[in-house]
């Protein structure tokens, strides 16, 4: 399936079938001062919290068993949303962190600027779908000698080390991402989507994504073989991310399910 639905995702999931998907992506509004069009978060603020119950009791229905659940906040209020998270049943897996050098949140001159924003990765239960991560030795010069380990000799994987939960993947800011990057306030970069859909569902699954915005979820998981359900309340940003899934068909780069 392939499908990005025009309209409120509560409404949306809740007329899909329980237990059935592997993966959910979800990017809400984070509770700042973005204008969505539709949705204004300074018009919303009240209603926010028992808005975020709301929907993460649906995703939490709609689940698999041995599906996972990764949600992006900002670090002010995503404890909330952490603390929803548990109480909808969700068992808890990591807060990782997505770290970025290209650009930061910056919040005057007596505070701290932000460089990262918190990720929750939640399952459905402990028998989860999962497709290690590794990533590159950080010496290469110390692998070409032998190691010894307490006492053993220790062979380095050939295809490398086991990610952590300090994920660096820069934003779409400068000249570097103007390919990539569209008229949309909050898109999330292919990078880190690519990854989550890789890694957390498997092959040929429907990846459910309620805040399709720029629909850079459903672009990774239609470029990594699976399937997508989005959902998003701007007729704009529906026909944003319906066309740069057309741009990817037209590239012809990916399986067709
Ligand atoms: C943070 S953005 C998602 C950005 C997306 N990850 C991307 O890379 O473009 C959140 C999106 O959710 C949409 N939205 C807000 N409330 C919604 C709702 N109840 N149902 C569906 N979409 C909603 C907004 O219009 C906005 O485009």
């Amino acid at each position: 399936m392939r499908k990005i639905i025009h309209g409120d995702c509560i409404e949306g999931m809740h007329k899909l079938p329980a237990g059935e998907i592997n993966l959910i992506i979800a990017d809400p509004p984070y509770n700042l001062n973005k204008d969505f069009g539709q949705w204004k978060e300074t018009e919303k603020k009240g209603e926010w919290k028992d808005w975020c119950r709301s929907w993460i009791a649906e995703t939490h229905r709609v689940l698999s068993a041995q599906g996972n659940i990764f949600v992006y906040g900002i670090h002010h209020h995503q404890c909330w949303v952490q603390c929803m998270m548990y109480e909808a049943g969700f068992v808890y897996r990591r807060q990782i962190i997505w770290t970025y050098e290209n650009g930061f949140a910056g919040y005057g001159k007596r505070s701290l600027n932000a460089h990262y924003e918190p990720l929750l990765w939640f399952s459905k239960s402990n028998d989860y779908i999962f497709h290690p991560i590794r990533e590159p030795y950080k010496s290469q010069e110390r692998l070409k000698h032998k190691i010894i380990k307490n006492g053993k000799i220790w062979i380095p994987n050939p295809e490398g080390r086991m990610a952590g939960d300090i994920w660096r993947f820069p934003v779409l800011a400068g000249r570097r991402f103007k390919n990539e990057k569209v008229n949309h306030p909050t898109q999330k970069p292919l990078t880190i989507s690519r990854r989550i859909v890789k890694h957390f569902s498997n092959p040929r699954d429907t990846v459910l994504v309620p805040f399709v915005g720029s629909g850079s979820e459903c672009v990774a998981a239609a470029q990594e073989g699976r399937g997508f359900i989005g959902f998003e309340l701007n007729s704009d940003y529906v026909e944003l991310a319906n066309s740069r899934l057309r741009e990817l068909d037209n590239k012809a780069e990916l399986p067709i399910i």
